[in-house]
């Protein structure tokens, strides 16, 4: 994947400019002590190297990359572009993106870069040629970090140049304005579009902006973000043939308006960067679906975990600090999904600017702390994972995730906002990993034929070809699972007519007329073959053409509407499959309970069996367990790691990696983890 021994390894940003010479030879001697293979340098210094126009100094980072070669250490070289240099923003103000109200941003930050601006990419590119010669064969550059989280503070940039260049993108897209304003609808509310030249990036307007529009915009913001990679990386496969590149993702369930099924295709390897949410009730759950999505940008192969933090952030409200073994146990986490390389922001806490506060892998207090030790122990854990290099994660269960519905879910005028679009898949990635059962998290047109379970949840946009592919791994003999508020509209946003879910209606035998959202906070009860059941934020008005109901709305006259009493959740014989269909949310008990019978359906079993005391725990704010196999040429580790408060036990044996022991059916304590080499 990446030229770095061994393959398994450790690594952070490394930002020497911040700190004066004297530091750097410890930082070598403390890189090594940690057993750190890999450091990403120069993300943020375009103004150290080029501090004025025409104006270069190379010799700081001559010699940070030949210390690092002699330590031993492989460099992942930014370009460098993520950040512009003051001179630069003085120079051109029109580089700046431009907030939805059409106020500049000011330069005192960083990205502060219009994604479209042709200034910006044509100085980019200037600086970028110059830094690839002069590195381009020193033995250290093992990889290039091609800008640094594109888009992560100015995915939607509404400036002038973005309107022009969104003009373009939609020419190219619709060829001509009358299927444009077709696919917009724009007979409603007069905005019929007569001229390219009329139409601009969406700002604020006096009430609800069209939706198709809006649509189309997250999709071009994504696209010009997706140029300025192409745009390095082209320049860098002329320059460094041989060198692989990859740019950060910030797969996680807050960020969704960069499309990175289309972008992992354009990487030589996948590289994503994680911190754990503390204001989602549910960090380390959030945590597992982050990484299982990236896997599945990734299509299974191995990728790097370029960022995520030794303890605290410093950008949520309350940043709070890792628990002893945290760091270690997140690590894991990443790795139980995929990741083959373990890195970090940053090396060294810095002392000054936004981020001193954030942690790193040396603290101010320097390497005579609990962290700088918990980050040598996981080095020798990572050493001693090395034999897993090249070992892949398999799933019965695909869970269908779609950049492109999530950001048609963002828009506005919807039935309800409380449909957030990745809620119902994360619901059904946590009842899974409650049951000790993984699941990969793949795009909408992943080969879907190998899944014994293929979830579908809250896809209200549907390519055409979907529902007959569904229907095809159904009648092979899966269960297909689709949940509330998928089918509804094609790509351009406009409605399927005829009864909702309009592309799904004839795959799932049902037919639904009225949606009833329900208020926040409130609840409804299922009856009938499953148990009871609670759910909540969504309900509709539903009848079966040729499925049986599993559940019904209990008929209750609190509901106020015509859906109590009808069916809630519904299952159509397909083949040698069956198609369900889910019309509500269900709490995290519920989930388990519809999915332990599809999974019984389907012959999905847990990765291994285990016990675990869940009795008094919450389901909605107990961090569970991961339970996942990474296996190679026959042989199998298994990674148990938990995450709560009670002991775990796995029906497991075979040498213990972490713990560097033989173990048979061990009881991993809480908070422990074990990466267990089965006999
Ligand atoms: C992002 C950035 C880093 C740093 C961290 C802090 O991931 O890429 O430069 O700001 O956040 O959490």
């Amino acid at each position: 994947m990446v030229n770095v021994e061994p393959r398994f390894f450790l690594g952070c940003d490394y930002n020497p400019e911040q700190w004066p010479k004297e530091v750097w030879n410890e930082d070598i001697a403390l890189m090594q002590r940690a057993g750190v293979g890999l450091v990403s340098v120069g993300i943020f210094a375009w103004a150290r190297t080029c501090p004025e126009e025409g104006v270069w100094d190379f010799e700081w980072l001559d010699e940070v990359m030949d210390n690092l070669d002699r330590g031993g250490i492989k460099v992942s070289l930014a370009t460098g572009t993520a950040s512009i240099p003051p001179w630069l923003a003085r120079k051109h103000p029109e580089i700046a993106p431009v907030d939805e109200r059409g106020m500049a941003y000011d330069l005192g930050s960083r990205q502060t870069w219009a994604p479209t601006s042709e200034i910006y990419r044509r100085h980019s590119l200037e600086f970028l040629d110059k830094l690839a010669r002069r590195y381009a064969d020193h033995p250290a550059l093992a990889l290039w970090h091609v800008s640094n989280e594109l888009g992560c503070h100015n995915r939607h940039d509404y400036s002038d140049s973005a309107s022009a260049a969104f003009r373009v993108w939609l020419r190219n897209r619709y060829g001509d304005l009358d299927t444009l304003n077709h696919a917009w609808g724009t007979a409603f509310w007069s905005q019929h579009y007569s001229s390219f030249d009329q139409i601009t990036a969406p700002r604020v307007s006096t009430a609800q902006r069209n939706p198709g529009q809006l649509l189309d915009f997250s999709r071009f913001s994504s696209d010009a973000l997706l140029d300025q990679h192409r745009a390095e990386r082209d320049l860098l496969r002329t320059i460094t043939p041989g060198v692989p590149s990859s740019t950060n993702f910030m797969c996680n369930s807050v960020t969704t308006d960069m499309d990175y099924f289309r972008w992992a295709d354009e990487q030589d390897v996948v590289s994503q960067d994680h911190y754990l949410h503390h204001f989602l009730a549910d960090p380390e759950v959030e945590l597992s679906w982050s990484a299982a999505l990236t896997r599945g940008t990734a299509k299974g192969k191995p990728w790097i975990l370029m960022e995520h933090s030794t303890s605290a952030v410093n950008w949520q409200r309350i940043n709070k600090a890792k628990p002893v073994g945290g760091l270690l146990r997140n690590s894991l986490q990443h790795m139980a999904a995929g990741a083959d390389g373990i890195c970090f922001f940053q090396w060294r806490q810095s002392a000054a600017g936004a981020e001193r506060f954030h942690s790193a892998l040396v603290p101010h207090g320097g390497p005579e702390t609990r962290v700088y030790r918990e980050v040598c122990q996981l080095g020798e854990a990572i050493a001693n994972l090395s034999e897993l290099e090249g070992s892949t994660v398999e799933a019965d269960v695909a869970i269908l995730f779609d950049y492109e519905a999530a950001m048609a879910t963002a828009t506005h005028s919807l039935p309800s906002e409380a449909v957030n679009y990745v809620d119902a898949g994360r619901d059904a990635h946590r009842a899974l990993r409650a049951r000790g059962i993984n699941a990969d998290v793949v795009s909408p047109w992943a080969d879907l034929s190998g899944y014994k379970v293929v979830i579908v949840p809250t896809l209200q946009i549907v390519a055409d070809d979907l529902a007959e592919r569904l229907r095809t791994v159904a009648e092979s003999g899966a269960q297909v699972l689709i949940t509330y508020f998928s089918g509804i509209s094609d790509l351009t946003s406009r409605v399927i007519l005829g009864g909702y879910p309009g592309a799904f209606r004839d795959l799932l035998g049902i037919r639904s007329e009225e949606f009833y959202p329900l208020a926040d906070g409130e609840t409804v009860r299922l009856d009938g073959d499953l148990g009871e059941l609670t759910a909540r934020v969504w309900t509709e008005l539903l009848q079966t053409t040729d499925a049986e109901v599993l559940a019904r709305y209990a008929d209750d006259p609190e509901l106020g509407g015509p859906q109590a009493g009808g069916p809630a959740i519904t299952r159509a014989v397909r083949g040698s499959g069956a198609a369900w269909y889910l019309s509500t949310r269900p709490d995290d008990l519920g989930w388990r309970t519809v999915l332990d019978r599809v999974c019984a359906d389907a012959g999905v079993n847990p990765t291994v069996e285990f016990e675990v005391d869940e009795s008094g725990a919450d389901p909605a704010t107990d961090p569970g367990h991961d339970l996942i196999r990474r296996s190679k040429d026959g042989q199998h580790w298994l990674f148990a790691l938990n995450h709560g408060a009670r002991p775990l036990t796995v029906t497991a044996s075979g040498f213990d990696l972490v713990g560097q022991r033989e173990v048979e059916n061990p009881q991993v304590p809480a908070g422990g983890a074990m990466v267990i080499r089965e006999a």
